[in-house]
């Protein structure tokens, strides 16, 4: 629609048409069912039981990073460097802190509980005994088991649901369809947004079907900015939730001035703010009554970060909780 007075859209307008566009010609999930009967069975579950005398807390805890293809038969595609450590590891934290998980990760990254685990676990962790059965290597044991049972609990238990995502157009599909089936829990449902996602993609109905061929001279692409969704999961999609995302800058010096700009402009509850050398070792929280830096316990060995970041999360989600009900 048109502003009467001067004929111009307003920014909103094109905003909400680029986010149309986006979603009517993004490819559509293939397993968009499967995704949702897994989220109905998964939210039915969190709906129905309230632990301790509380409803049920659930966070969609976003990692790793998008990838934007080059062709619809995809051989090439533009990739995000994010390792999944961050989403997985304060997966771990959420659950410890009673909530629910919907971790909506990039297929091959990170898992939680695995991060103690060499690169190739398969090969590194385990031996074939002469009974042809297989072993695990005694300095592997405490790691392995840990895996296992951690993730075991969490998963047969109900209280964590993976989902993969590869590209930019199944991730930004599947977070709106969390988002929109979350709006029942309210103020309980919590979005901690880590992924890397892609600023620029290829429309997929401007993108190349085939292999792009090599011999045809210099590519010229042109890459059509990623709508931000940050505004639209908070007015529309799931209004009540308690919605964190992240800043990651490499130049400090502009770091917090763009966190601060992110949590005004998206309506964000708070930004965490990380600079990608330091990112393991501290962040800074940024929100509306000032910010708080927060670091890993540098006394104990293997200290995560993310563990004093989530016990400062689930305070100020208490808070917020209580301050709307
Ligand atoms: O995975 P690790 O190696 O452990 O690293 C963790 C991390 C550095 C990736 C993580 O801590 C982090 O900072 N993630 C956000 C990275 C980032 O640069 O985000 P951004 O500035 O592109 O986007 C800001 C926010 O908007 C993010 O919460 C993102 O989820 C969201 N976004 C971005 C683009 C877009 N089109 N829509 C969005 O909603």
């Amino acid at each position: 629609m048109m502003d009467a007075s001067n004929g111009l859209r307003s920014f909103e307008e094109t905003h909400n048409a680029d986010i149309k566009s986006f979603f009517d010609s993004a490819p559509p999930l293939k397993d968009g069912e499967d995704i949702k009967r897994k989220l109905e069975e998964f939210l039915g579950k969190k709906f129905s039981s309230s632990e301790n005398g509380r409803p049920c807390r659930v966070v969609c805890v976003t990692s790793g990073g998008t990838t934007v293809p080059l062709e619809q038969r995809c051989v090439r595609y533009i990739d995000n460097f994010s390792s999944g450590h961050r989403g997985a590891s304060s997966t771990e934290y959420f659950l410890k802190a009673g909530y629910a998980v919907i971790f909506l990760y990039r297929r091959g990254t990170c898992q939680p509980y695995c991060r103690s685990l060499p690169d190739d676990p398969m090969l590194e962790c385990f031996d074939v005994t002469d009974e042809s059965g297989i072993t695990v290597l005694p300095k592997h044991e405490k790691a392995v088991g840990a895996a296992i049972s951690g993730n075991r609990t969490a998963v047969t238990g109900g209280t964590l649901l993976k989902l993969p995502f590869t590209t930019i157009f199944e991730y930004l599909q599947m977070l709106q369809m969390i988002a929109l089936s979350s709006r029942s829990l309210g103020s309980n449902a919590l979005f901690y947004l880590a992924a890397a996602v892609s600023d620029f993609y290829v429309p997929w109905e401007s993108m190349a079907e085939h292999k792009i061929q090599s011999g045809s001279g210099p590519l010229d692409m042109r890459l059509v900015q990623v709508p931000k969704m940050l505004s639209v999961l908070r007015k529309d999609w799931a209004p009540m939730a308690f919605c964190i995302s992240f800043k990651l800058e490499t130049d400090i010096k502009i770091l917090l001035e763009k966190a601060a700009m992110a949590l005004k402009k998206y309506d964000m509850h708070m930004v965490v703010a990380n600079e990608l050398l330091t990112r393991k070792e501290e962040v800074t929280v940024v929100t509306k009554s000032g910010n708080i830096t927060v670091q890993r316990d540098r006394t104990q060995a293997g200290a995560d970060v993310e563990d004093p970041l989530v016990k400062f999360i689930v305070e100020k989600h208490s808070d917020y909780i209580s301050s709307t009900s």
